[in-house]
């Protein structure tokens, strides 16, 4: 049996949403500390977690300041406060968080005992927080900086077709967190994931990557236009690019449109390439040719050259690539990760190709709604990095587009996104509250920490400071499918993947070696 912590503080006072905690010398309270009060009869706890810290004496101002003074001149050396740790003290302020009966976690409705005593929280206290079925391991319970030795997974079909939102600064571990949480993923069939992987860092092309679980072969799919061997060539044939597929993503005029829809009706799937060679039809003036020119040719980096439409990037062709959206959409219903190496294709043809994937996505998950089959297929998701480059306001002023449309409707059609962002204000309201889960790493801006508290699952208007405060992997969960928001510790990948191969694929191995 564990042997239980000594008491580290006691309750001194406060209200709902405010408890005052004086700190036993020399136990230090941190912030985000979760502690433990037990209530007489043992039956019931309290997980009080802390927000605030501050000093309290039992001196007066003035006379602390006098015997600083007095410290500082040099006039005091003998000077000593008689038993300073009953006359000083640190108060730490906190709020109940979860209230367990039995096992049986509540929401707090009550005020834990008046003067009770409160410990630090242990892996015993933890046990309401069983492992759901279809686990996705994100990381073990945090206590301020302690990690408890408590694993924390989450419904993999609640988190994926809830939508995700991942926030935070630039380099506190977004990228890593996600690569933890898809390694739970591999193998086992259960969710088509497809990664637009802006930075090319999922694989592994050159170091530890989702290509090394036991069961990468023939479940983690990898398209770029570099590819290595064993995996495919991101090549899209311009053939199977709709006018459809844009919207949203490359901004068109009125008259553009209205063009593009022209050359469509006309030239069906060859409507890009009568653009790029410039072919003249009727009530599309020249002037707006020239600008559709420019923009598909930018856009899309594809040139005429000598009557012929090539590639600059070797992404999208004319000859090759028929079926690369369908293979993709394929892989994903079948419950395989796919991961689309977009770093040397620029940001439009990233998105474009994503939208591809996601309107075709949209339109066989429709299909089986319709025909009532639903139910026995696969929800899919789509992790997106630097998502408000298609959910900001800004952009959808301009229409949605795929990704907006999964984020407001997928849902219903087990498809969802996870959203990589250091920008959180910028995504309007609406779609923040559609999406059910925010893994929140550490944040140095007040607006962007604003914009995630205010769109937040739990009420965590007290954990401002907290989040500011959040280290590298460090990170709070909140989700309508966790008891409270739950501070975490997520391992770095690369120890994780090591620790997961020798522990014989133990999917949330606590035993991971963590600087404690
Ligand atoms: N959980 C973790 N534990 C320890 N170190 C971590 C953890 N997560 C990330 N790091 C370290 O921080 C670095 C940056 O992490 P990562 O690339 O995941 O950040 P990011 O938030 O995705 O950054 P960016 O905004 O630039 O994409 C990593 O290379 C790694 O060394
Ligand atoms: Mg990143």
């Amino acid at each position: 049996m564990t042997v239980q912590l000594p008491a580290c503080g006691q309750i001194v006072a406060g209200e709902v949403g405010k408890i005052l905690i004086r700190e036993k010398s020399n136990q230090k309270i941190e912030l985000g500390d979760l502690l433990i009060v037990e209530e007489k009869d043992k039956a019931n706890t309290t997980i009080i977690q802390v927000y605030d810290l501050l000093y309290g004496s039992q001196i007066s101002k003035l006379a602390r300041e006098q015997i600083a003074g007095l410290s500082l001149e040099g006039l005091g050396e003998k000077l000593e406060i008689f038993e300073p740790h009953l006359r000083n003290y640190v108060l730490a302020q906190g709020k109940a968080v979860i209230r367990v009966s039995g096992s049986k976690p509540h929401v707090p409705k009550i005020l834990p005992d008046f003067f009770g005593s409160v410990r630090h929280v242990q892996k015993q206290d933890l046990q309401f927080l069983d492992k759901p079925s279809d686990p996705i391991y994100i990381g073990q319970v945090r206590s301020g900086s302690k990690i408890i030795d408590v694993p924390v997974s989450l419904n993999g079909n609640d988190l994926f077709t809830h939508h995700v939102l991942v926030p935070s600064t630039t380099g506190r571990g977004k990228s890593n967190l996600v690569k933890v949480m898809l390694w739970s993923t591999i193998g086992e069939n259960k969710f088509g994931i497809l990664v637009l992987d802006a930075h090319d860092e999922y694989y592994g092309r050159a170091g530890k990557g989702l290509k090394d679980h036991p069961k990468a072969r023939g479940n983690v799919l990898y398209y770029s236009v570099n590819p290595v061997p064993g995996t495919y060539t991101l090549t899209v044939n311009i053939k199977t690019l709709y006018p459809q597929h844009l919207e949203g993503v490359i901004s068109l005029s009125e008259a553009q449109e209205q063009a593009v829809a022209r050359y469509y009706s006309e030239f069906d799937d060859e409507w890009i390439e009568n653009i790029i060679l410039g072919t003249q039809i009727e009530s599309v003036k020249d002037v707006t040719l020239g600008v559709l020119q420019r923009i598909l040719r930018t856009k899309l980096s594809v040139y005429n050259q000598d009557g012929e439409v090539l590639s600059k990037n070797r992404v999208f062709s004319t000859s090759s690539g028929q079926s690369t959206i369908e293979d993709i959409v394929h892989s994903l219903e079948q419950g395989k990760l796919v991961i689309v190496d977009t770093s040397k294709v620029g940001d439009e043809a990233e998105l474009l190709i994503g939208s591809m994937i996601a309107n075709s996505m949209f339109n066989i998950y429709q299909n089986y709604k319709a025909e009532g089959t639903l139910d026995g297929k696969l929800p899919v998701s789509i992790v997106i990095e630097e998502a408000p480059r298609v959910l900001s306001s800004d952009r959808l002023v301009l229409g949605e587009n795929e990704y907006s449309k999964i984020a407001r409707e997928g849902r219903k059609f087990k498809i969802g996104l996870v959203a990589i962002t250091q920008l959180t204000s910028v995504i309007p309201r609406d779609i923040l509250t559609n999406i059910n889960t925010k893994i929140i790493l550490g944040n140095e801006m007040a607006t962007e920490r604003r914009a995630i508290v205010d769109s937040a699952a739990q009420d965590l208007s007290d954990d401002d400071r907290t989040i500011a405060s959040l280290d590298r992997g460090e990170a709070i969960v909140t989700s309508i499918f966790t008891k409270f928001a739950i501070p975490i510790q997520i391992p770095l990948f690369e120890e994780y993947a090591k620790a997961y191969s020798a522990s014989a694929h133990s999917s949330s191995p606590s035993k991971l070696q963590y600087k404690e």
